[in-house]
């Protein structure tokens, strides 16, 4: 039998630092767990642009097809800004989402118990917090046409166009329904059906998936800013929440933040299922290439490494796997281990990207 293939793409800023980190974990699989992964690794972003005068190249992306699963680091930077749009890191990462047409980004927002009392929230209002963001990836605002910017009169016009076919909305519906009957069975979409005609055809679409096929599940409905609201003060009432493109990204980090750090959250961008019955997948952190503290050492790596248990899951079929990690960094975090970003002003001495990605592997250790 072959081994998995997985395409890992570090990318630019913190992404190599902290998947430097997830590499290790994936060969402590091999050695430890008999889980071997034919791992390829490639450049995207910024780091693709040096090298080829594009994020991605189409070599690159014709791998990215071919694989079990892509894990991507993060994108971007300040030395990318003042590139034609058509060439920005960010690019590259929206040409994997589209082409391999991965339209459900499962972001969850869970508080380890260690950091409750981190969050910049109360206690008691994110002890326990276990939620399930289900973005659109592939469609709304970040891919309507027309777009661009265009001279009007005396002035330049910069548009964006949010468009949502029937289809679009009920495949991702499904997938956040699919998921809640494994969960708390409740779903939450949000959308501004009092001001956009995509917000009502959401609702529509919405309400008949759950009319016709998942009628169990409880569905309600909440205006896109009222949930940014609601997920800030008792984000609990919430199981899994399914929105569009751009809210889903917004609302991700704000969950972030109930968590204690961007630094915590991991994503699945999964599409339909291939040949293997797998679905295509890339699984990345929710953080960018925070460029104010790459080459640090500062960088929390637990997103990216939860991200790749995220891939045991999806991907490989290793729940159990899955498991392990995640109670890997959930025992790390008990034991008083932080990285900058969450040591926060009590005199905690952080540890750096590296010592975290070696305690986690430790506890893996430990754990058999
Ligand atoms: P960012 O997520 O890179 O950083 C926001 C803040 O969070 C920064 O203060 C940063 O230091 C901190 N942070 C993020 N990840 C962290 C981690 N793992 N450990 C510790 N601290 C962490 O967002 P930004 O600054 O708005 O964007 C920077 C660049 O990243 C931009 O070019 C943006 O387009 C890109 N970006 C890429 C992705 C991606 O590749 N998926 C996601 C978001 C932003
Ligand atoms: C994310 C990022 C991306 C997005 C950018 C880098 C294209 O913010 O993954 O959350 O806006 O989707
Ligand atoms: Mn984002």
């Amino acid at each position: 039998m072959t081994n998995p293939s997985l395409l890992i793409l570090p990318g630019d800023g913190i992404g190599p630092e902290v998947m430097a980190e997830v590499r290790k974990i994936i060969d402590w699989y091999g050695a430890k767990r008999d889980m071997a992964f034919d791992v390829s690794e490639d450049l995207v972003g910024g780091a693709a642009y040096d090298k080829h005068g594009t994020p991605l190249h189409d070599d690159t992306m014709a791998k990215a097809q071919e694989v079990d699963a892509v894990l991507l680091g993060a994108v971007g930077g300040p030395k990318y800004d003042d590139l034609d749009f058509s060439v920005k890191p960010e690019r590259g990462l929206l040409r994997l989402r589209k082409e391999m047409d991965l339209f459900a980004n499962l972001r969850p927002a869970q508080c380890f118990d260690a950091l409750a009392d981190f969050s910049s929230l109360k206690k008691d209002v994110v002890a326990g917090l276990d939620i399930m963001i289900v973005r659109e990836l592939t469609s709304g605002i970040y891919f309507g046409e027309p777009r661009g910017i265009i001279e009007e009169g005396n002035e330049r016009v910069g548009i964006n166009t949010q468009r949502y076919t029937e289809s679009e909305i009920a495949r991702v519906a499904k997938a956040a329904f699919e998921l809640a009957r494994r969960r708390g069975n409740k779903v939450c979409s949000m959308e501004k059906a009092n001001v956009m005609e995509s917000g009502i055809l959401w609702r529509d679409v919405v309400t008949e998936v759950h009319q016709a096929e998942y009628s169990d599940v409880e569905l309600s409905h909440m205006y896109a800013d009222a949930g940014a609201m609601q997920l800030c003060r008792w984000p609990k009432q919430f199981d899994v929440i399914v929105c569009d493109n751009l809210f889903g990204d917004i609302l991700s980090d704000t969950a972030a933040m109930l968590t204690g750090s961007l630094g915590m959250l991991p994503s699945a961008s999964l599409g339909a299922p291939m040949a293997n019955g797998r679905p295509k997948a890339l699984y990345e952190p929710v953080h960018g290439s925070a460029p104010d503290i790459a080459g640090q050492g500062k960088a929390n790596p637990i997103a990216c490494i939860l991200s790749f248990a995220m891939a045991l899951r999806y991907s490989f079929d290793q729940g159990a796997e899955a498991d392990r990690l995640e109670q890997a960094v959930e025992t790390v975090l008990a034991q008083g281990l932080r990285t900058a970003d969450l040591a926060g002003e009590e005199g905690v001495t952080p540890v750096n990207t590296s010592e975290m990605g070696d305690a986690i592997v430790a506890a893996l250790e430990a754990s058999v």
